[in-house]
Parts: C-alpha cells; sequence; structure tokens
C-alpha cells in the first residue's frame, strides 16, 4: 500500500477568473491573480492511498462517499495517470476533508481539486507542472497549487498548454498582508460558479467590455502593485474588480445574484470606514457567494476589527472567523 497525504488552502482572487474560452478544457477568457492562504486556517486535506487490493477507484468527501465519476474528477485521474512515472496501476482511494464550508463561495473546490492534484502527482512522481492539471479539475484550484501571489496565465494555445498558474511573488514578499473572512452565509450557493460564468458569457454585454477594455491593464497595473508593495493601488483595483465581476453577472439574463443585503451593508462599511480614516486601509473582494473577504495590512486589523465589532451585532468574536469558523459557530462559541 502506498499512502499520501497533503494540506492545501483556498485562494482568493483580486482579479477574478469569470468565464470559459473552452468549458471542456477549462480555459479562461481573462488572467487573474489571487493570494493563496497559508494552510493553518481554511484548509482541505486530502489522503490518497492505492492498494492491489483495492478493487475499484473511491472518494469520500467529508466523510462520505462521492461518485468517483464525476466527469471533472474522472478528467484529473485520467490526465495524472497518462502523465504518471511510475507504472503504479492499482486502483486509488481519495479521502478529503474541508475544515469550511463547502461550495458556498468560499473556493473550497480549489482549494480541494490542488490538494487533489498535489497528493496524486506525488504519489505517481509527476514532477513538472502541475497546475494545469488542478486547472482540469476546478479552474481556479491551479492557482491553490502555490503560495503567496499567484497569477493564472489564460495562455493563447488551443489544447490549453499554456494556461498554467505562476507565483508573482512568495507570501514572505508582503508579510504584513492579512485576508479576513466574514462568512455571511455558509449554506451550498444556488447558482454554481460553472453556470453563472456560462450565462454571463453568453448573455452580457459588459462582459466583452470587462474582457477587452478593463482587463488587460488591470492585471498589469495590480502585479504591479503587488510587487511594489502599493497597498492603495492594490486595494483600489481589487475592490473594482469584485464589483465588476457582480456586475456583468447582474447583467446576464437572467441575472446572476450572489451577493445579499449583508454583502452590501459591509461594502458600504468599508468604503465609510475608508472614508472616515481618509486613506484606503480596507478592500473587499466576493467570489461566487454572499461571503465578504477583506484585504487589509496587519497594522489596520486591531482598529478595523475595533470598528466592526462595534457596528455588527454584539457577542460575534471575529477572531473566530480567522480560525475558519462560520457564522453560526462563531453565534454559538
Ligand atoms: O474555479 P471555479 O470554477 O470555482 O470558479 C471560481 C470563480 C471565482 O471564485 C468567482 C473567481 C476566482 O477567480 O476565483
Amino acid at each position: 500500500m502506498c499512502t499520501v497525504t497533503c494540506l492545501a488552502s483556498i485562494n482568493i482572487a483580486v482579479i477574478k477568473y469569470w468565464g470559459k474560452r473552452d468549458e471542456v478544457l477549462i480555459l479562461p477568457v481573462n488572467d487573474s491573480i489571487s493570494a493563496t492562504l497559508d494552510t493553518d486556517h481554511l484548509h482541505a486535506k486530502t489522503t490518497v492511498m492505492t492498494s492491489s487490493t483495492f478493487k475499484e477507484d473511491r472518494i469520500w468527501l467529508n466523510g462520505k462517499e462521492e461518485d468517483i465519476k464525476n466527469p471533472r474528477l474522472q478528467n484529473c485521474l485520467t490526465q495524472i495517470r497518462k502523465r504518471a512515472r511510475n507504472s503504479n496501476q492499482w486502483k486509488v482511494h481519495i479521502c478529503s476533508e474541508n475544515n469550511f464550508p463547502t461550495a458556498a463561495g468560499l473556493a473550497s473546490s480549489a482549494a480541494g481539486y490542488a490538494c487533489l492534484v498535489v497528493a496524486l502527482a506525488k504519489l505517481y512522481q509527476i514532477e513538472d507542472d502541475i497546475t494545469s492539471l488542478a486547472r482540469s479539475g476546478s479552474g481556479s484550484a491551479c492557482r491553490s497549487v502555490m503560495g503567496g501571489f499567484v497569477k493564472w496565465c489564460m495562455g493563447s494555445e488551443s489544447n490549453g498548454a499554456d494556461s498554467i498558474a505562476k507565483q508573482i511573488v512568495p507570501a514572505s514578499h508582503w508579510p504584513e498582508m492579512r485576508i479576513l473572512i466574514l462568512v455571511v452565509n455558509d449554506t451550498k450557493k444556488k447558482i454554481s460558479s460553472s453556470i453563472g460564468m456560462k450565462r454571463t458569457i453568453e448573455t452580457s454585454d459588459l462582459m466583452q467590455h470587462r474582457i477587452k477594455h478593463v482587463l488587460p491593464n488591470r492585471v498589469k497595473i495590480i502585479e504591479q502593485a503587488i510587487i511594489e508593495k502599493d497597498f492603495k493601488t492594490f486595494a483600489e483595483h481589487t475592490i473594482k474588480d469584485s464589483n465588476q465581476m457582480h456586475a456583468v453577472c447582474l447583467d446576464a439574463y437572467p441575472p446572476v445574484i450572489y451577493m445579499n443585503d449583508v454583502s452590501h451593508t459591509i461594502i458600504n462599511f468599508v468604503h465609510a470606514y475608508n472614508e472616515a480614516v481618509n486613506e484606503v486601509k480596507v478592500a473587499y473582494t466576493f467570489d461566487a457567494g454572499p461571503n465578504a473577504t477583506l484585504y487589509l495590512l496587519e497594522e489596520n486589523v486591531p482598529e478595523f476589527v475595533g470598528v466592526l465589532d462595534h457596528f455588527f451585532p454584539p457577542g460575534i468574536n471575529l477572531e473566530q472567523y480567522r480560525k475558519g469558523l462560520t457564522f453560526k459557530e462563531v453565534i454559538n462559541s
């Protein structure tokens, strides 16, 4: 028997991947940029095992057996086995657990597929780029294979060979950067990101403007801001990109709506705070769900959390959020 266990964390995009040019190969219509969280708090933990006694491939997610025939999973497994550098032909058993809500707009699939691919790559001794393998499971997963700030280059080849993720800088480049996740709702999202993207690309007029006229420049600006540790530029473009992703979603027909009233309250709160302190100290971004992710520098965390504590319902300890607890768990703790 051979066993490998790995941890991988979620990544939070500051330039959103939204829209595919190839649904099967999972090739995006734009470059995207994210930061991968460290694995201390929110992570997927995956163990893969092979044994001569296993009769079939099987997978358990959070303790419950799932369908191994899931096309994306099959895609990943087939590609990994094709690239295997050893002759392991045994069936594989996969156990994966997330210590945070699954499919609630917290990029759980990104951490899950990144973790799965890293573990299987170890098992099958694959040494070259594995981000494209993770991409075939869930697009944004390719960015979780690496730490720090990561760019997923959309690439131009039709077979996807150059649609890979690359690290811009390691986490140690900007050690003062902090991420707070405000879990507004931890239930499964109603419209999956795949359906949301498809509908947006097929029906939104604004989407073409985003892809052609906004993103090429914004990607360069934010990449430079990360390299120069220019928080203000980084924060402004992070905010604008989140808002634009949700604007094109709203422009889809029928509209794709991920944020709720609490999300909008958080947006107003962050802008009000930045205005009050006369500086852009906090950036927000929202994925395909109502939960807010905030980027801010360590030196500003105590003051911001203090103000947040004051305005949001008393008794909610934000320390708990940073440990990855859900809203319900925080309330009950
Ligand atoms: O990788 P997917 O299919 O779960 O899509 C992720 C899409 C966003 O999280 C909304 C944006 C991103 O770049 O992570």
